[in-house]
């Protein structure tokens, strides 16, 4: 049967019945599919990518037609997931003309459903203007890693005075200009906590405590890719970067002693029967 796609509308109802929302960065089809199956109601291809996929240091190298690619890459891995498309950085920054423009290319050329772009109320105009063209918004407040230098860094947000009412004024400003969630990321709880109590659309918190709506991980951290990558706001489900490397090791053993492939991983000329038939079918032919 057909999964019935996740959509905008699925999750405002979602937070009006109070369930919470599973939110996922995704870069690639067979993480993607991995994923979806998994029951990941969105799956982000985050500007994370930058870090997690290419090695920077910072997310700001990104650019438009590398996120389209990605953005490609995870829509054909999903079937019932709401896929949103990151805006990177100085895709959006210099005019509402220009965010609109690269926003209708993220969703024409990459696929996605939606896009997300950080910033507070700054960002109203253009957050109108995608709305009216038809391009769902996800928005982004708090710890904006776009704006790292100016940050100083990745650190908390809305601890200084006035922080918390800047926060609350940014989410309703979002809100009201036809954002459908925000994302917090790095604030403390009970700012979250008030901001999610304030708003008819979802929040999906990042470092920002359990209440609210929907919460988002990147899928490197939380999958322990990075072993030597643990803040404190990251819960590891799975070491699969101690899982990868032992596997790999062992392959580099078995290659090394002749022990693999065996005689069942090899062909001969006597297995008629076995050469008819393919060699492996792909997810495609399946399709
Ligand atoms: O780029 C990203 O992965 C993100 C999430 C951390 C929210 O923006």
């Amino acid at each position: 049967m057909k999964a019935q796609r996740v959509t905008i509308h699925t999750l405002r109802q979602m937070k009006e019945r109070g369930e919470k929302i599973a939110v996922l960065t995704a870069y690639d089809a067979t993480f993607a599919r991995l994923f979806d199956e998994a029951g990941a109601d969105v799956l982000l291809v985050g500007d994370s990518l930058g870090m997690v996929f290419q090695g920077h240091d910072t997310t700001l190298p990104v650019t438009r037609d590398e996120m389209a690619y990605h953005c490609r890459a995870v829509v054909r891995g999903v079937r019932r997931a709401h896929v949103v498309g990151d805006m990177p950085f100085m895709t959006y920054q210099a005019s509402v003309e220009q965010g609109l423009v690269n926003a209708g290319r993220l969703i024409k050329e990459g696929g996605c459903h939606s896009v997300k772009l950080e910033g507070g109320a700054h960002y109203v105009p253009l957050i109108e203007r995608l709305v009216a063209a038809g391009i769902p918004v996800m928005g982004h407040i708090g710890l904006t890693p776009q704006s790292f230098h100016q940050l100083g860094g990745f650190k908390v947000q809305g601890r200084d005075a006035g922080g918390r009412e800047r926060l609350l004024a940014d989410a309703l400003a979002l809100e009201a200009a036809g954002a459908y969630a925000i994302v917090l990321e790095a604030i403390p709880a009970d700012i979250a906590r008030e901001i999610s109590a304030a708003l008819a659309i979802p929040t999906i918190g990042i470092g920002a405590g359990v209440e609210c709506d929907g919460q988002v991980l990147v899928s490197y951290d939380m999958l322990g890719m990075d072993e030597s990558f643990k803040p404190r706001f990251v819960r590891r489900f799975a070491t699969l970067g101690a899982t990868i490397k032992e596997a790999v090791g062992q392959y580099v053993s078995e290659v090394r002693g002749s022990t693999f492939p065996s005689d069942a991983e090899s062909f001969a000329v006597t297995e008629k029967q076995a050469a008819q038939v393919p060699l492996y079918s792909t997810g495609a032919a399946k399709k």
